[in-house]
């Protein structure tokens, strides 16, 4: 596979290094900003290549484990030698930036979920710096069960894409979060009702912040789920719930639902837990040509809504980022597609003119990528390119 560059302005990860981080004790790995192909068999460590470069952005990563289960531990051991790193050179539309983030451990040498991050060498919160410097986003096999699990996925999804396009959603939630636990405390302990009021109108600010968000994503996206190829389906999309039903547009939803708070203290005391709110939203997705929400389509026809969305959210964050596609992380996506969903799978993946990083068991899946993109073979915890 031969030189062709992909638009230059996409991220792009040029050089990874990492560090006790699963399976690798050390690796190093030169890339160019093609799209990239990780061949190997089973338990080789492609996915774990595909998490590491995940951990480019904040929280846990595609795995979605501890941060400390990716530190590497030989066979046998319990307890990992020490702590994983992850460095990388990622060009994008604003330059190259180094990147670095990893564990830090406790003065005792114990492994805390505290992750450390530095962005050309400057130490800077891992939470908003890697996302304000490098965009993600990743489809894995344990996401084929997304529209059939509870909402909580779904809503971890859309957060997911809508913290790469406003960095600050990430606070917004945890604000949301805190201010909730506080009240749930305040009703068990049976706190003042001025606390209540208090802690309620933070609760109220947050949650509209993070509906508000939410919202926005599905409006971006709607724009680009028509199908651009016919390979993929068409996806209605939708954020539903109590709280997102009953909001109007001009409705000052913030106070609307401080009131509702207010009135549903005796019963939110009773079930020891807030009823009402954008942490009890659901994503709704429905197959356009089918006429079905996802989860009464078929194996096949959810997966390729998901590619569907993902694609869509790779074409928007592109457009809302002066042209810049985010970095795919595509875990086995071409196994359970036929020759024709590949093919146009890549087609739309060199389009939006994205590094997309993608593994397989088998070179031949990858055949119609051509010089489009760039391979590497991973054996014995190293990448030779193919
Ligand atoms: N913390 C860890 N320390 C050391 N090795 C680990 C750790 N976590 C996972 N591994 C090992 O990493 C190896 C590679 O895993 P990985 O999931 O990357 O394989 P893969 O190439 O994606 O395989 P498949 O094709 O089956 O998906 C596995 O053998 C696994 O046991
Ligand atoms: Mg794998």
């Amino acid at each position: 596979m031969s030189a062709d560059p992909a638009p230059s302005s996409a991220y792009a990860v040029r050089r990874l290094a990492l560090t006790a981080f699963r399976s690798y004790a050390a690796l190093t790995l030169e890339a160019d900003a093609r799209p990239v192909v990780l061949v190997g068999e089973n338990g080789a460590g492609k996915t774990n290549i595909l998490e590491a470069l995940s951990l480019l952005s904040p929280g846990r990563g595609l795995r979605g484990t501890a941060l400390a289960d990716s530190a590497r531990r030989l066979p046998g051991e319990a307890d990992p030698a020490g702590p994983w790193a992850v460095a990388a050179t990622v060009e994008g539309p604003e330059g190259s930036f180094e990147i670095g983030t990893g564990l830090t451990p406790a003065p005792d040498g114990r492994l805390t979920e505290r992750r450390a991050a530095h962005i050309n060498g400057v130490a800077a919160p891992a939470s908003t710096a890697l996302s304000e410097t490098c965009r993600v986003v990743w489809l894995t096999p344990q996401m084929d069960r997304l529209f059939l699990d509870s909402p909580g996925g779904r809503r971890r999804f859309l957060d997911r894409l809508t913290l790469s396009f406003e960095p600050g959603h990430g606070r917004a939630a945890s604000a949301y979060e805190k201010a909730m636990r506080e009240r749930s405390r305040l009703l068990r302990d049976g706190g003042e009702a001025s606390w209540l009021d208090a802690v309620e109108a933070q609760m109220a600010a947050a949650g509209l912040a993070l509906a508000n968000a939410r919202a926005r994503t599905v409006e971006r996206l709607k724009a680009d789920l028509a199908p651009l190829t016919g390979a993929f389906p068409q996806g209605l999309i939708a954020v539903t719930g109590a709280f997102e039903e009953t909001r109007a547009p001009g409705d000052d939803g913030e106070a609307r639902f401080r009131e509702a708070l207010a009135r549903r203290r005796r019963a939110d005391a009773e079930a020891g837990r807030t009823g009402i709110g954008p942490h009890t939203a659901d994503l709704a997705v429905t197959h356009v040509g089918r006429g079905r929400p996802a989860a009464e389509c078929s194996t096949g026809e959810q997966k390729a809504l998901l590619i569907g969305l993902v694609l869509a959210a790779a074409r928007a964050q592109a457009r809302a980022d002066a042209g810049a596609a985010p970095l795919l992380l595509l875990d086995e996506i071409a196994a359970h597609l036929d020759e024709r969903r590949r093919a146009a799978l890549f087609d739309e993946i060199c389009a939006i003119g994205a590094q997309a990083w993608m593994t397989g068991t088998d070179a031949a899946l990858f055949a119609a990528m051509g010089d489009r993109g760039q391979g590497f073979c991973v054996t014995n915890g190293a990448l030779n390119p193919i």
